[in-house]
């Protein structure tokens, strides 16, 4: 199969996100990794800076590091650089011990009993709010236990695997939960996933050691892609290409945001991180407060892809997966932006992927629309 039947076949693969530590987090709208795989070997080589302006749950970062790129990834929300950072950083087989003995611990501990008087503050928490409905409450009891012995492990990456092993076992518990999970089940599953990372952890770990990967070749930031060029220093230093995929148009996804007991917005992801939140959907989606406005939205692809291309090597290519709720509308709009941003299709050897998104939780804004996505691979070349 030659390597761009190999980016279509992997567009198109609707299987389960799995492998090395790409499961630690359910990232809203994230791709495969064999799709962010096979981009990246047919666009760069070994040694090569490889670029995700939108790296969400860092499906990119993470496959561009382990086949010997230097990856840069860049996102406006505190939670996708928590995520990244922890599938991306690797630990020592004593140390991941250390966090599956904690989880074990942990769960003994959480009881209806407990005192709360040492959780106060935890459970104060305002990014804890609608943790409270009668549903969840046992549960949020539960997880700021858990917050609260953070302390008994012993450096700062042990606890963010701590977090991130809490905030995968919460993410099931609440977030789209016809009914609510009772404690029992939650204090098997805290220790389940614990047990399951700790494997996917080492594995990624070993593969880090056997090929001498540098974490400073992969770098995180927080900030908005409108000024990645500013970031980092891309001066003597252009990327080869850039994987992603943006904000959708007119496609309302909650980044942010679990839904508790069915649709209760509650911003727990970050107070689980102890992450920065305090914005709203419009801020991680590109669109304004009249949703039906997509100038703003366009623009913000001009101001966002011609910061990029002040990043990218002349001719380097990026490959993004977007989905549209209106193709027919916004596709052509999407590609006068990307022109304007700097950038030509390549149309000569490669033909559009397109492929219809099944079983996905997002809504189009459109009155009478259909509420699945059609997704679009299009691959540009910085002119
Ligand atoms: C479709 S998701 C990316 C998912 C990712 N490909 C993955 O596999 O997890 C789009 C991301 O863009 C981020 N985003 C939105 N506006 C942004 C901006 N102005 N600058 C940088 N990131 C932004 C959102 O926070 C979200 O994480």
């Amino acid at each position: 199969m030659n390597v761009f039947s190999q980016l279509k076949q992997s567009a198109i693969d609707y299987r389960q996100v799995e492998g090395l530590t790409h499961a630690f987090y359910r990232y809203p709208a994230r791709f495969s990794p064999e799709f962010a795989r096979s981009a990246i070997q047919l666009f760069s080589k070994p040694g090569d800076l490889v670029i995700d302006p939108f790296m969400g749950g860092g499906t990119t970062i993470l496959e561009a590091f382990v086949s010997g790129r230097r990856a840069y990834g860049c996102d406006i929300n505190s939670l996708a650089v928590f995520i990244a950072k922890v599938k991306t950083t690797p630990l020592s087989n004593g140390a991941i011990d250390n966090v599956t003995a904690w989880a074990k611990m942990v769960a003994d501990c959480m009881s209806f009993r407990a005192p709360t008087s040492d959780l106060e503050l935890i459970l104060n928490d305002v990014r804890a709010k609608n943790l409270s409905i009668p549903s969840a409450r046992a549960l949020k009891k539960a997880v700021a236990i858990a917050l609260n012995l953070l302390d008994d492990l012993a450096t700062s990456p042990e606890r963010d695997f701590a977090r991130c092993v809490i905030l995968k076992t919460s993410q099931w518990a609440f977030d789209n939960r016809k009914q609510s999970t009772p404690l029992s089940e939650f204090r098997e599953r805290i220790v389940g996933n614990a047990h399951e990372m700790a494997q996917e952890l080492k594995e990624y770990s070993r593969l880090y050691r056997r090929e001498k990967l540098r974490l400073r070749d992969r770098t995180l930031v927080q900030c908005d892609a409108a000024d990645i060029h500013k970031c980092g220093a891309f001066v003597g230093d252009k990327a080869a290409m850039v994987v992603t995929s943006p904000p959708y148009p007119g496609i309302h996804m909650l980044y942010h945001r679990w839904q508790v007991d069915g649709r209760r917005e509650s911003p727990a992801p970050y107070w689980i991180t102890d992450s920065l939140d305090g914005h709203g959907a419009s801020y991680y989606t590109f669109t304004g407060r009249n949703r039906d406005d997509f100038g703003e939205y366009f623009d913000k692809v001009v101001k966002t892809m011609a910061s990029v291309r002040k990043c990218l090597k002349n001719g380097g290519h990026v490959v993004q997966m977007v989905a549209f709720a209106d193709p027919e509308r916004h596709l052509k709009q999407y590609l006068r932006s990307m022109n304007e941003a700097g950038y030509e299709e390549v149309k000569e050897t490669y033909h559009r992927i397109r492929r219809v998104v099944p079983n996905r939780k997002w809504h189009a804004n459109f009155k009478g629309k259909t509420a699945a996505a059609r997704e679009v691979v299009l691959v540009h070349r910085a002119v």
